[in-house]
């Protein structure tokens, strides 16, 4: 099924990007940007995203990443990892 009209994409295309980035990085946070970016496209009306966001939340791999879910419940002290450099 066709999702987004102005680009071609396909829900097909949709979950191979989330999987493919979810398999890349496990603690990945996936976002409508980074899957027309993984495909090499951009977003151009917009019109689409409702149904892009309800595809992007029938896959599996979209789950937040287990490290990154304590963050709401106040245990982000716990959790000190945000790609920063040591030195930094
Ligand atoms: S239909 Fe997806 S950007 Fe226009």
């Amino acid at each position: 099924m066709i999702v987004c009209h102005c680009q071609n994409i396909t829900d097909r295309d949709i979950d191979a990007a989330i999987d493919w980035m979810r398999a890349a990085d496990d603690s990945t946070i996936i976002t409508p940007g980074k899957i027309y970016r993984a495909l090499g496209k951009t977003a151009d009306c917009g019109g689409c995203m409702p149904l892009f966001l309800s595809t992007m939340r029938r896959n599996d791999n979209m789950e937040v990443p287990a490290p990154l879910r304590s963050l709401r419940v106040g245990k982000a002290k716990e959790f000190n990892y945000e790609r920063r450099q040591e030195g930094h």
